[in-house]
């Protein structure tokens, strides 16, 4: 009687494990990624925000109820900032993974720092801080890896300069080439000999974003004030090979997306003498040169709505299952909207609205991030405090992580989930998402599939 219950045991046990392991290889045979989320407002002690730090939430794709983990930027980060810069890291405003995926670069926006991590293990490599510029001010508001993968270009907002680390992702050496750095004021002139800040058609060059092409090696540099420049990244210093005045080119752009033989590029507002902008331009892969006269090549413009209360940031570009280019998202922070557009047609062909599944009464999209096989893209959604862009585009209702499900090849999506997160001082929540970058965990995220699987 005894062993029979003891068989039966064994039995039941031998079947259990049987089943986990069962479903341990369902989890691997499908593409397994993370969500790095970014928490720009300070680290807290729960009575206070201790005036730096800042948190990344990193989600799992196999289960995204929760973070699997919370990495206090306050911690390890701070101090090694600190140790190599003497100040401490404020306002984590970006993060972009290399193109291997294995290394992430933060940027705080506050204080000027460019903190390189280790994904996998989540350490802290590198920590750097820009120079400041004709006015003592220092920002870094987006570091973003170059496509060649030997550089990040770091947007010195505030600094008005645009400057790189050279890098080596694989024996993780990371250098600030301070010879690289390009000033766009002052005596800055343009290939065609035109003041690179002016008071007539740019008038005020401090770099947004610097998103960037591999082939060729340039990068997009949006200014607040309008206007845009195309940088060799590879020169030293860093050079113009393209000048737009705000006649072509609208202001405060953050959001740039390389897709097949084009560049997409947004204007939008969110600032307090420029609350509403939504414009999207797609700028050709090649053909730029200082010989070019200015404006040269011309963007298209896909989308103009200057006047409406909208505010274009963030982006995305969604593809179909060969991988093609095929629509391009456009989030609007304040309407709680993603705009789709066809790159084949260039035409708006949906509007994706952020309240219809009543998950939240205003999502305030920013940043989106689409995944490898394109099942699913991931928004931040901004909380009650907004510590960037003006509060009356940038406060929302529900701080934390917006799921989108993809359908249709991403000509449609809707919000399937909300995950909010929280940074309490004295009960009161301060989280504030804003970054947002994700990468494969697993060798099984080569292929888009459009077919969404459960979360
Ligand atoms: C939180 O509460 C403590 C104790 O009442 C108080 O000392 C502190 O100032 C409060 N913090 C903030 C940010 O109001
Ligand atoms: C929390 O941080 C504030 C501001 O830095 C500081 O004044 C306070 O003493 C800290 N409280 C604790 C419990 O560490
Ligand atoms: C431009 O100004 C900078 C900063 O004042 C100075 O270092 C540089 O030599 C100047 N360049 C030229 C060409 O005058
Ligand atoms: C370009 O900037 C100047 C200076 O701010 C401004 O007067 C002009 O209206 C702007 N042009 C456009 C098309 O926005
Ligand atoms: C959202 O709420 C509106 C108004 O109550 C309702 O008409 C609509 O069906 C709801 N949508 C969903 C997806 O529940």
């Amino acid at each position: 009687m005894k062993r029979t219950t003891e068989n039966r045991f064994i039995l039941l046990a031998l079947a259990l494990l049987l089943g986990a392991a069962t479903c341990a290889l369902a989890e691997h045979a499908i593409c397994q990624y993370e969500v790095w989320l970014v928490d720009q407002a300070d680290t807290s002690n729960g009575t206070s925000l201790i005036g730096y730090g800042g948190y990344v939430h990193i989600f799992k794709s196999y289960d995204l109820s929760q973070p699997a983990q919370v990495v206090d930027l306050g911690k390890e980060a701070s101090q090694l900032c600190f140790e190599k810069t003497g100040a401490n890291p404020v306002r984590p405003h970006m993060l972009v993974f290399n193109k291997a995926r294995t290394h992430a670069v933060v940027s705080f926006v506050a204080s000027g720092h460019v903190l390189i991590i280790r994904a996998e293990d989540r350490t802290p490599l590198a920590c750097f801080r820009t120079t400041a510029g004709f006015n003592g001010f220092r920002q870094a508001h987006a570091g973003f890896p170059t496509g060649d993968n030997r550089y990040v270009v770091v947007a010195n907002q505030n600094g008005k300069k645009l400057e790189r680390l050279n890098v080596d992702w694989e024996k993780e050496v990371f250098t600030h080439d301070v010879d690289a750095t390009l000033s766009l004021y002052g005596n800055c002139t343009t290939p065609n000999g035109a003041r690179c800040e002016d008071p007539a058609f740019r008038p005020d060059n401090a770099p947004i974003c610097t998103p960037n092409l591999g082939d060729p090696k340039v990068a997009f540099a949006t200014l607040r004030g309008g206007g845009l420049f195309v940088v060799d990244y590879t020169k030293s210093p860093m050079a113009i090979v393209a000048e737009y005045d705000n006649t072509t080119v609208g202001a405060n752009g953050c959001g740039g997306v390389g897709a097949g033989n084009n560049m997409f590029i947004n204007s939008g507002g969110g600032t307090a003498t420029n609350l509403y902008n939504f414009q999207v331009y797609k700028f050709p892969r090649y053909g730029y040169s200082a010989k070019n006269p200015v404006n040269t090549p011309r963007p298209k413009v896909v989308a103009n709505d200057p006047d409406g209360p909208r505010d274009a940031h963030g982006a995305a570009v969604l593809r179909d299952t060969k991988g093609h280019p095929k629509y391009f998202w456009q989030p609007d922070r304040y309407s709680n909207v993603i705009d789709v557009y066809s790159i084949d047609s260039d035409r708006l062909v949906h509007r994706i609205d952020l309240r219809a599944s009543n998950l939240s009464a205003d999502p305030t999209p920013d940043l989106v991030a689409v995944s490898p096989i394109q099942d699913h893209a991931f928004i931040t959604l901004r909380g009650p405090v907004p510590l960037s862009g003006d509060p009356h585009v940038s406060t929302g209702a529900t701080p934390g992580l917006g799921v989108l499900v993809i359908q249709a090849e991403g000509r449609k999506a809707r919000l399937h989930k909300v995950i909010t997160i929280s940074n309490l001082v004295n009960g009161t929540n301060r989280a504030d998402p804003h970054a947002i970058d994700l990468r494969p965990t697993n060798t099984k995220c080569t292929q888009v599939l459009n077919t969404h699987r459960r979360l």
